[in-house]
């Protein structure tokens, strides 16, 4: 009994640490491109004096603005809107956030990130807001 316990223990450490190993995350900006277009936009649009387009930005610019994490001209924090708890507090008016409550805010941030970037001015598809 025992030995068999410390066995399988052994076993899922070593699978967890196989699975760690191999997940480089691979975004997905097309779910990036909801969360932005639902989210984001709909907030800027009613409180940023419109909606703020992916292309209206370089790619190299959005790397450096997601790297500072500094929102609203550094008022707040981008990734708080990105966070679960942010989600849980509109996704009774967002479909959106009911919709990605569970994904987890590290690959949701890459997502819009993959979106963002794709969406540059000099991105591959300079994509608008809405
Ligand atoms: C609850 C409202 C709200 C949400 C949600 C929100 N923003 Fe904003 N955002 C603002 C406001 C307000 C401004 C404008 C500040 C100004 O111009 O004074 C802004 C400005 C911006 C700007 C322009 C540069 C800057 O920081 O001033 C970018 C880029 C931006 N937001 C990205 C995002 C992204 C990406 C998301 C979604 C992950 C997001 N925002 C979610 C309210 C929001």
């Amino acid at each position: 009994m025992e030995k068999s316990h410390i066995f399988a223990t052994v076993i899922t450490t070593g699978l967890l640490c196989v699975s760690t190993l191999a997940s480089a995350y691979d975004a997905d900006w097309k779910r990036g491109r909801v969360y932005y277009r639902s989210v984001c936009t709909a907030c800027h649009a009613a409180q940023a004096g419109g909606s703020i387009a992916p292309s209206t930005m370089s790619k190299s610019q959005w790397g450096t603005y997601l790297q500072a994490d500094k929102h609203a001209k550094g008022k707040d924090s981008m990734k708080q809107y990105v966070s679960k708890a942010y989600r849980a507090s509109i996704k009774s008016q967002n479909k959106a956030a009911e919709k990605f409550a569970d994904v987890p805010e590290d690959e949701l941030f890459e997502d819009i990130k993959a979106f963002v970037i794709k969406g540059a001015k000099d991105g591959d598809s300079p994509a608008s807001c809405s």
